[in-house]
Protein backbone atom coordinates (compact mmCIF):
# COMPACT_ATOMS: atom_id res chain seq x y z
CA UNK A 1 0.00 0.00 0.00
CA UNK A 2 2.99 2.27 0.61
CA UNK A 3 4.05 1.90 -3.16
CA UNK A 4 0.70 3.39 -3.95
CA UNK A 5 1.04 6.60 -1.92
CA UNK A 6 1.96 9.64 -3.95
CA UNK A 7 5.93 11.07 -3.12
CA UNK A 8 6.08 13.35 -0.41
CA UNK A 9 6.28 16.99 -1.52
CA UNK A 10 10.04 17.27 -0.85
CA UNK A 11 11.02 13.97 -2.30
CA UNK A 12 9.23 14.81 -5.53
CA UNK A 13 10.88 18.29 -5.31
CA UNK A 14 14.11 16.58 -5.27
CA UNK A 15 13.32 14.37 -7.97
CA UNK A 16 12.48 17.56 -9.82
CA UNK A 17 16.63 19.08 -9.40
CA UNK A 18 17.63 15.63 -9.86
CA UNK A 19 16.50 15.43 -13.35
CA UNK A 20 17.40 19.04 -14.03
CA UNK A 21 20.57 18.58 -12.90
CA UNK A 22 21.17 15.54 -15.68
CA UNK A 23 19.77 17.50 -18.44
CA UNK A 24 22.33 20.28 -17.47
CA UNK A 25 25.25 18.21 -17.52
CA UNK A 26 24.44 17.35 -21.09
CA UNK A 27 23.94 20.58 -21.88
CA UNK A 28 27.08 21.96 -20.90
CA UNK A 29 28.70 18.52 -21.90
CA UNK A 30 27.42 19.25 -25.98
CA UNK A 31 28.36 22.73 -25.80
CA UNK A 32 31.18 22.92 -23.67
CA UNK A 33 34.52 21.52 -23.99
CA UNK A 34 36.16 22.78 -20.85
CA UNK A 35 33.00 21.47 -18.82
CA UNK A 36 33.59 18.29 -20.18
CA UNK A 37 37.19 17.68 -19.64
CA UNK A 38 36.70 19.12 -15.85
CA UNK A 39 34.04 15.90 -15.40
CA UNK A 40 35.65 13.09 -17.78
CA UNK A 41 36.43 10.00 -16.34
CA UNK A 42 39.80 10.82 -16.97
CA UNK A 43 39.65 13.84 -14.88
CA UNK A 44 38.47 11.71 -12.09
CA UNK A 45 41.33 9.25 -12.85
CA UNK A 46 44.21 11.70 -12.12
CA UNK A 47 42.65 12.81 -8.98
CA UNK A 48 42.68 9.15 -7.56
CA UNK A 49 46.29 8.88 -8.93
CA UNK A 50 46.74 12.23 -6.31
CA UNK A 51 45.51 10.23 -3.40
CA UNK A 52 47.58 7.46 -4.72
CA UNK A 53 50.55 9.96 -4.45
CA UNK A 54 49.47 10.93 -1.09
CA UNK A 55 49.12 7.54 0.25
CA UNK A 56 53.01 6.81 -0.96
CA UNK A 57 53.90 10.08 0.88
CA UNK A 58 51.85 8.62 4.22
CA UNK A 59 53.55 5.06 3.62
CA UNK A 60 56.97 6.69 3.55
CA UNK A 61 56.06 8.48 6.59
CA UNK A 62 55.15 5.35 8.48
CA UNK A 63 58.34 3.95 6.77
CA UNK A 64 60.22 6.32 8.87
CA UNK A 65 57.94 6.14 11.97
CA UNK A 66 58.98 2.46 12.21
CA UNK A 67 62.48 2.37 10.20
CA UNK A 68 64.53 4.99 12.24
CA UNK A 69 66.93 3.38 10.03
CA UNK A 70 66.04 4.81 6.62
CA UNK A 71 69.01 7.20 5.01
CA UNK A 72 68.73 10.51 6.43
CA UNK A 73 71.84 12.46 6.77
CA UNK A 74 73.90 14.16 9.70
CA UNK A 75 71.86 17.47 8.83
CA UNK A 76 69.27 19.87 10.65
CA UNK A 77 67.37 23.38 10.01
CA UNK A 78 68.71 26.28 11.25
CA UNK A 79 66.84 29.72 11.99
CA UNK A 80 67.92 32.73 14.09
CA UNK A 81 65.06 34.91 15.24
CA UNK A 82 63.93 36.82 18.23
CA UNK A 83 60.29 36.95 20.45
CA UNK A 84 59.24 39.18 18.80
CA UNK A 85 59.74 37.43 15.23
CA UNK A 86 57.17 34.75 16.17
CA UNK A 87 54.50 35.56 13.69
CA UNK A 88 56.99 34.72 10.39
CA UNK A 89 58.88 31.99 12.66
CA UNK A 90 55.26 30.09 12.60
CA UNK A 91 54.68 31.13 9.06
CA UNK A 92 58.07 29.69 8.14
CA UNK A 93 58.00 26.32 10.30
CA UNK A 94 54.83 25.17 8.75
CA UNK A 95 55.67 26.40 5.18
CA UNK A 96 58.75 23.81 5.62
CA UNK A 97 57.24 21.65 8.06
CA UNK A 98 54.02 21.15 4.81
CA UNK A 99 55.90 21.26 2.18
CA UNK A 100 59.02 19.09 3.07
CA UNK A 101 59.79 18.26 6.49
CA UNK A 102 56.22 16.19 7.75
CA UNK A 103 57.97 13.56 5.80
CA UNK A 104 61.49 13.97 6.57
CA UNK A 105 61.30 14.60 10.27
CA UNK A 106 64.79 16.88 10.51
CA UNK A 107 65.55 18.68 13.74
CA UNK A 108 65.30 22.15 13.88
CA UNK A 109 67.77 24.40 16.15
CA UNK A 110 66.51 27.73 16.49
CA UNK A 111 69.11 30.63 17.90
CA UNK A 112 68.41 33.77 19.86
CA UNK A 113 70.40 36.18 21.41
CA UNK A 114 68.64 36.34 24.18
CA UNK A 115 66.47 33.57 25.79
CA UNK A 116 63.24 32.49 24.02
CA UNK A 117 60.22 32.94 25.79
CA UNK A 118 57.98 29.54 26.88
CA UNK A 119 55.01 31.33 24.69
CA UNK A 120 57.62 31.60 21.50
CA UNK A 121 58.50 27.52 22.30
CA UNK A 122 55.18 26.33 23.02
CA UNK A 123 53.70 28.15 19.45
CA UNK A 124 57.02 26.70 17.21
CA UNK A 125 57.06 23.36 18.83
CA UNK A 126 53.82 22.07 17.91
CA UNK A 127 54.42 22.88 14.38
CA UNK A 128 56.73 19.74 14.10
CA UNK A 129 56.96 16.33 15.51
CA UNK A 130 60.77 16.32 14.85
CA UNK A 131 63.02 17.57 17.43
CA UNK A 132 63.57 21.33 18.15
CA UNK A 133 65.75 22.42 20.40
CA UNK A 134 66.34 26.93 21.46
CA UNK A 135 69.87 28.04 22.53
CA UNK A 136 70.88 31.04 23.39
CA UNK A 137 73.97 32.78 21.80
CA UNK A 138 76.95 33.82 23.41
CA UNK A 139 77.73 37.19 24.09
CA UNK A 140 81.29 37.06 22.10
CA UNK A 141 79.44 35.72 19.08
CA UNK A 142 76.69 38.41 19.30
CA UNK A 143 77.55 41.15 20.50
CA UNK A 144 80.14 44.09 18.81
CA UNK A 145 83.98 43.40 20.37
CA UNK A 146 85.39 46.04 23.08
CA UNK A 147 88.49 46.00 20.56
CA UNK A 148 86.33 48.00 18.07
CA UNK A 149 87.03 51.78 17.89
CA UNK A 150 83.19 52.35 18.55
CA UNK A 151 84.49 56.17 17.55
CA UNK A 152 85.06 54.67 13.51
CA UNK A 153 81.97 52.60 13.83
CA UNK A 154 79.91 55.44 14.41
CA UNK A 155 80.90 57.33 12.05
CA UNK A 156 80.60 54.54 9.81
CA UNK A 157 77.16 53.73 10.68
CA UNK A 158 76.09 58.24 10.04
CA UNK A 159 77.87 57.88 6.89
CA UNK A 160 75.70 54.66 5.23
CA UNK A 161 72.47 56.33 7.20
CA UNK A 162 73.19 59.41 5.70
CA UNK A 163 73.38 57.59 2.07
CA UNK A 164 70.32 55.87 2.98
CA UNK A 165 71.74 52.46 3.24
CA UNK A 166 69.32 49.40 4.27
CA UNK A 167 70.41 49.10 7.83
CA UNK A 168 73.25 51.37 7.80
CA UNK A 169 72.79 52.86 11.19
CA UNK A 170 71.98 49.43 12.75
CA UNK A 171 74.66 47.97 15.18
CA UNK A 172 71.98 44.89 15.99
CA UNK A 173 72.18 43.90 12.05
CA UNK A 174 75.79 43.80 11.95
CA UNK A 175 76.01 41.88 14.78
CA UNK A 176 73.68 39.45 13.22
CA UNK A 177 75.77 39.76 9.53
CA UNK A 178 79.10 38.69 11.78
CA UNK A 179 77.41 35.86 13.68
CA UNK A 180 75.97 34.20 10.32
CA UNK A 181 79.37 35.02 8.93
CA UNK A 182 81.57 33.06 11.63
CA UNK A 183 79.87 32.06 14.54
CA UNK A 184 76.63 30.33 14.13
CA UNK A 185 77.89 26.74 13.14
CA UNK A 186 80.20 27.18 16.06
CA UNK A 187 77.35 26.59 18.47
CA UNK A 188 77.01 23.78 20.94
CA UNK A 189 73.83 23.19 19.45
CA UNK A 190 75.03 22.63 15.67
CA UNK A 191 78.55 20.69 16.61
CA UNK A 192 76.62 17.75 16.19
CA UNK A 193 75.62 18.43 12.89
CA UNK A 194 77.34 19.01 9.92
CA UNK A 195 74.97 20.22 6.69
CA UNK A 196 72.32 23.11 7.78
CA UNK A 197 69.37 24.33 6.00
CA UNK A 198 68.67 27.73 6.89
CA UNK A 199 65.44 29.07 7.46
CA UNK A 200 64.38 32.99 8.40
CA UNK A 201 61.49 34.02 9.35
CA UNK A 202 58.58 34.91 7.15
CA UNK A 203 60.09 32.81 4.14
CA UNK A 204 57.67 30.51 1.77
CA UNK A 205 58.48 27.60 -0.17
CA UNK A 206 56.19 26.84 -2.78
CA UNK A 207 56.39 23.18 -3.77
CA UNK A 208 56.78 19.54 -2.30
CA UNK A 209 60.19 18.05 -2.51
CA UNK A 210 59.71 14.67 -3.37
CA UNK A 211 63.47 13.81 -2.19
CA UNK A 212 65.94 14.82 0.78
CA UNK A 213 68.38 18.17 -0.62
CA UNK A 214 70.40 17.05 2.47
CA UNK A 215 71.46 13.89 1.39
CA UNK A 216 71.66 14.90 -2.46
CA UNK A 217 74.40 17.62 -1.28
CA UNK A 218 76.33 14.61 0.46
CA UNK A 219 76.13 12.50 -2.35
CA UNK A 220 76.93 14.77 -5.06
CA UNK A 221 79.75 16.59 -2.69
CA UNK A 222 78.43 19.87 -2.85
CA UNK A 223 79.23 22.89 0.23
CA UNK A 224 76.74 25.69 -0.87
CA UNK A 225 73.40 26.01 -2.42
CA UNK A 226 71.53 28.55 -3.07
CA UNK A 227 67.98 29.08 -4.93
CA UNK A 228 68.41 33.44 -5.39
CA UNK A 229 71.61 35.00 -6.91
CA UNK A 230 71.91 38.60 -7.13
CA UNK A 231 73.87 41.39 -8.92
CA UNK A 232 73.24 44.36 -6.61
CA UNK A 233 71.57 44.85 -3.75
CA UNK A 234 68.23 46.68 -3.58
CA UNK A 235 68.41 50.34 -2.69
CA UNK A 236 66.06 51.28 -0.67
CA UNK A 237 64.86 54.56 -1.70
CA UNK A 238 66.01 54.43 -5.58
CA UNK A 239 65.46 57.62 -6.86
CA UNK A 240 67.16 59.16 -4.10
CA UNK A 241 70.60 57.52 -5.04
CA UNK A 242 69.73 58.11 -8.72
CA UNK A 243 70.29 62.11 -7.89
CA UNK A 244 73.19 60.94 -5.42
CA UNK A 245 76.83 62.23 -6.88
CA UNK A 246 78.55 59.75 -8.21
CA UNK A 247 75.82 56.91 -8.35
CA UNK A 248 75.01 53.05 -7.31
CA UNK A 249 79.01 52.15 -7.18
CA UNK A 250 80.17 55.13 -4.96
CA UNK A 251 77.58 54.14 -2.91
CA UNK A 252 78.08 50.82 -2.50
CA UNK A 253 81.86 50.96 -2.19
CA UNK A 254 81.98 50.90 1.47
CA UNK A 255 79.55 48.13 2.08
CA UNK A 256 80.41 45.59 -0.75
CA UNK A 257 83.65 46.32 -2.93
CA UNK A 258 85.52 45.65 0.32
CA UNK A 259 85.00 42.39 1.23
CA UNK A 260 86.79 41.39 -2.11
CA UNK A 261 89.33 44.06 -1.26
CA UNK A 262 90.59 42.36 1.87
CA UNK A 263 90.07 38.99 -0.14
CA UNK A 264 92.76 40.22 -2.64
CA UNK A 265 94.97 41.16 0.27
CA UNK A 266 94.23 37.78 1.91
CA UNK A 267 94.75 35.55 -1.24
CA UNK A 268 98.50 37.17 -1.10
CA UNK A 269 98.67 36.41 2.24
CA UNK A 270 97.08 32.34 1.55
CA UNK A 271 97.37 31.54 -2.05
CA UNK A 272 97.40 28.32 -0.85
CA UNK A 273 93.20 28.17 0.27
CA UNK A 274 92.08 28.64 -3.24
CA UNK A 275 90.69 26.08 -4.98
CA UNK A 276 91.93 25.59 -8.95
CA UNK A 277 88.42 25.23 -10.38
CA UNK A 278 86.69 27.89 -8.61
CA UNK A 279 84.06 30.16 -9.63
CA UNK A 280 85.75 32.97 -9.65
CA UNK A 281 84.42 34.44 -12.95
CA UNK A 282 81.12 34.72 -11.15
CA UNK A 283 82.53 37.16 -8.79
CA UNK A 284 84.40 39.24 -10.65
CA UNK A 285 84.40 40.14 -14.88
CA UNK A 286 88.05 40.97 -14.82
CA UNK A 287 89.71 37.34 -13.44
CA UNK A 288 90.23 38.72 -10.42
CA UNK A 289 91.10 42.76 -10.32
CA UNK A 290 87.50 43.90 -9.46
CA UNK A 291 83.61 42.27 -7.69
CA UNK A 292 80.89 42.34 -9.91
CA UNK A 293 78.90 42.67 -6.61
CA UNK A 294 77.61 39.27 -7.58
CA UNK A 295 76.55 37.00 -4.63
CA UNK A 296 74.12 33.81 -3.58
CA UNK A 297 70.94 35.52 -0.92
CA UNK A 298 71.79 33.91 2.03
CA UNK A 299 68.75 33.73 3.99
CA UNK A 300 68.32 30.92 2.00
CA UNK A 301 71.46 28.21 2.63
CA UNK A 302 71.66 24.55 2.24
CA UNK A 303 75.41 23.98 3.41
CA UNK A 304 78.08 22.14 4.65
CA UNK A 305 78.97 23.61 8.10
CA UNK A 306 82.44 21.19 7.96
CA UNK A 307 82.98 23.35 4.93
CA UNK A 308 82.74 27.04 7.29
CA UNK A 309 84.59 24.70 9.61
CA UNK A 310 87.70 24.51 7.21
CA UNK A 311 91.01 25.99 8.26
CA UNK A 312 90.78 27.95 5.12
CA UNK A 313 87.61 29.52 5.70
CA UNK A 314 88.70 30.41 9.65
CA UNK A 315 91.70 31.78 7.94
CA UNK A 316 89.56 34.55 5.90
CA UNK A 317 86.91 35.08 8.31
CA UNK A 318 89.41 35.81 10.98
CA UNK A 319 91.63 38.09 8.20
CA UNK A 320 87.94 39.81 7.67
CA UNK A 321 87.11 40.12 11.60
CA UNK A 322 90.69 41.60 12.55
CA UNK A 323 90.22 44.19 9.84
CA UNK A 324 86.63 45.00 11.55
CA UNK A 325 84.89 45.52 8.73
CA UNK A 326 81.61 44.21 9.83
CA UNK A 327 81.17 47.15 12.17
CA UNK A 328 83.24 49.92 10.58
CA UNK A 329 81.34 49.20 7.52
CA UNK A 330 78.24 47.20 7.32
CA UNK A 331 79.73 43.42 5.37
CA UNK A 332 77.14 41.09 4.98
CA UNK A 333 76.88 36.97 5.47
CA UNK A 334 76.03 36.65 1.87
CA UNK A 335 79.17 38.49 0.20
CA UNK A 336 81.35 36.92 2.82
CA UNK A 337 80.15 33.25 2.04
CA UNK A 338 80.13 33.43 -1.74
CA UNK A 339 83.36 34.91 -2.08
CA UNK A 340 84.41 32.05 0.14
CA UNK A 341 82.07 29.15 -1.58
CA UNK A 342 83.15 30.79 -4.51
CA UNK A 343 87.17 30.36 -3.90
CA UNK A 344 87.55 27.96 -1.80
CA UNK A 345 85.49 25.15 -3.16
CA UNK A 346 85.48 23.48 -6.81
CA UNK A 347 82.82 25.65 -8.87
CA UNK A 348 81.03 22.23 -9.17
CA UNK A 349 80.23 21.66 -5.51
CA UNK A 350 78.45 24.84 -5.24
CA UNK A 351 74.60 23.94 -6.46
CA UNK A 352 71.40 26.35 -7.71
CA UNK A 353 68.77 24.31 -6.23
CA UNK A 354 66.02 25.19 -9.49
CA UNK A 355 63.47 22.61 -8.42
CA UNK A 356 63.30 24.45 -4.64
CA UNK A 357 60.14 27.21 -5.01
CA UNK A 358 61.40 29.82 -2.53
CA UNK A 359 60.38 33.54 -1.35
CA UNK A 360 61.69 36.24 0.85
CA UNK A 361 60.61 39.37 0.36
CA UNK A 362 60.75 41.14 -1.81
CA UNK A 363 62.23 38.44 -4.32
CA UNK A 364 61.24 35.21 -5.07
CA UNK A 365 61.96 31.68 -7.48
CA UNK A 366 59.95 29.84 -9.12
CA UNK A 367 60.29 26.75 -11.05
CA UNK A 368 59.09 26.05 -14.32
CA UNK A 369 57.80 23.41 -16.41
CA UNK A 370 58.06 19.62 -15.28
CA UNK A 371 59.91 20.28 -11.73
CA UNK A 372 56.69 23.29 -11.14
CA UNK A 373 54.26 20.34 -11.71
CA UNK A 374 55.76 17.82 -10.24
CA UNK A 375 55.96 19.77 -7.20
CA UNK A 376 52.87 21.46 -7.04
CA UNK A 377 53.97 24.63 -6.78
CA UNK A 378 51.92 27.65 -5.68
CA UNK A 379 53.91 30.42 -7.14
CA UNK A 380 53.24 31.76 -10.64
CA UNK A 381 56.36 30.34 -12.87
CA UNK A 382 56.42 33.58 -14.57
CA UNK A 383 57.03 35.42 -11.21
CA UNK A 384 60.87 33.99 -10.74
CA UNK A 385 64.22 36.12 -10.29
CA UNK A 386 66.04 33.78 -12.09
CA UNK A 387 66.64 36.15 -15.37
CA UNK A 388 65.52 39.56 -13.92
CA UNK A 389 68.43 42.31 -14.16
CA UNK A 390 69.54 42.09 -10.87
CA UNK A 391 70.18 38.56 -11.28
CA UNK A 392 73.36 36.89 -10.99
CA UNK A 393 71.92 33.16 -12.31
CA UNK A 394 73.73 33.88 -15.95
CA UNK A 395 77.03 34.47 -14.68
CA UNK A 396 76.64 31.71 -12.15
CA UNK A 397 75.36 28.84 -15.59
CA UNK A 398 78.29 30.22 -17.66
CA UNK A 399 81.13 28.91 -15.25
CA UNK A 400 79.46 25.42 -16.35
CA UNK A 401 78.82 26.45 -20.27
C1 LIG B 1 65.61 -1.01 8.55
O1 LIG B 1 65.26 -1.87 9.59
C2 LIG B 1 64.17 -2.72 9.30
C3 LIG B 1 63.73 -3.45 10.56
O2 LIG B 1 64.85 -3.84 11.34
C4 LIG B 1 64.59 -3.64 8.16
O3 LIG B 1 63.53 -4.52 7.85
C5 LIG B 1 64.96 -2.81 6.96
O4 LIG B 1 65.42 -3.63 5.91
C6 LIG B 1 66.04 -1.82 7.31
N1 LIG B 1 66.24 -0.89 6.21
C7 LIG B 1 67.43 -0.48 5.82
C8 LIG B 1 67.46 0.49 4.69
O5 LIG B 1 68.46 -0.84 6.36
C1 LIG C 1 60.95 12.49 14.54
O1 LIG C 1 62.05 12.82 15.35
C2 LIG C 1 61.75 12.80 16.73
C3 LIG C 1 62.93 13.34 17.49
O2 LIG C 1 64.14 13.04 16.87
C4 LIG C 1 61.37 11.41 17.16
O3 LIG C 1 61.08 11.38 18.55
C5 LIG C 1 60.14 11.00 16.36
O4 LIG C 1 59.80 9.68 16.67
C6 LIG C 1 60.42 11.13 14.89
N1 LIG C 1 59.17 10.92 14.19
C7 LIG C 1 59.11 10.17 13.09
C8 LIG C 1 57.79 10.07 12.45
O5 LIG C 1 60.09 9.64 12.61
C1 LIG D 1 77.68 14.76 11.99
O1 LIG D 1 78.60 15.74 11.56
C2 LIG D 1 79.36 16.34 12.60
C3 LIG D 1 80.22 17.40 11.94
O2 LIG D 1 81.00 16.88 10.94
C4 LIG D 1 80.19 15.27 13.30
O3 LIG D 1 80.91 15.85 14.35
C5 LIG D 1 79.27 14.19 13.81
O4 LIG D 1 80.04 13.14 14.37
C6 LIG D 1 78.40 13.63 12.68
N1 LIG D 1 77.45 12.71 13.24
C7 LIG D 1 77.24 11.54 12.71
C8 LIG D 1 76.20 10.70 13.38
O5 LIG D 1 77.87 11.12 11.75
Amino acid sequence: MAVLLPLSAPKRYLGVVLVAVIILHYFLTIVNDDYSRISSFSNIGEQLRTGEQYDELISLDNNLRSFPNVTKANATFVLLARNSDLPGVVNSIQSVEDRFNRIHNYSWVLLNEEPFTDDFKERVTVLTRASISFGLIPREHWFQPDWIDEERARQGRQKMMAQRIIYGGSVSYRNMCRFNSGFFFQHELLQQYRYYWRIEPDVKFFCDLDYDPFLYMQEHEKVYSFTISLFEWEPTIPTLWQTTKGGFLSWVTPTQLSPAVSFIDFIAEYPQYVENHNAMDFLSNDGGKSYNLCHFWSNFEIADMDFWRTEAYTAYFNYLEQKGGFYYERWGDAPVHSIAAALFARRDQIHFFRDIGYRHDPFQHCPSGEQWTKGRCSCDPTDTFDYTANSCLKKFEKLFA
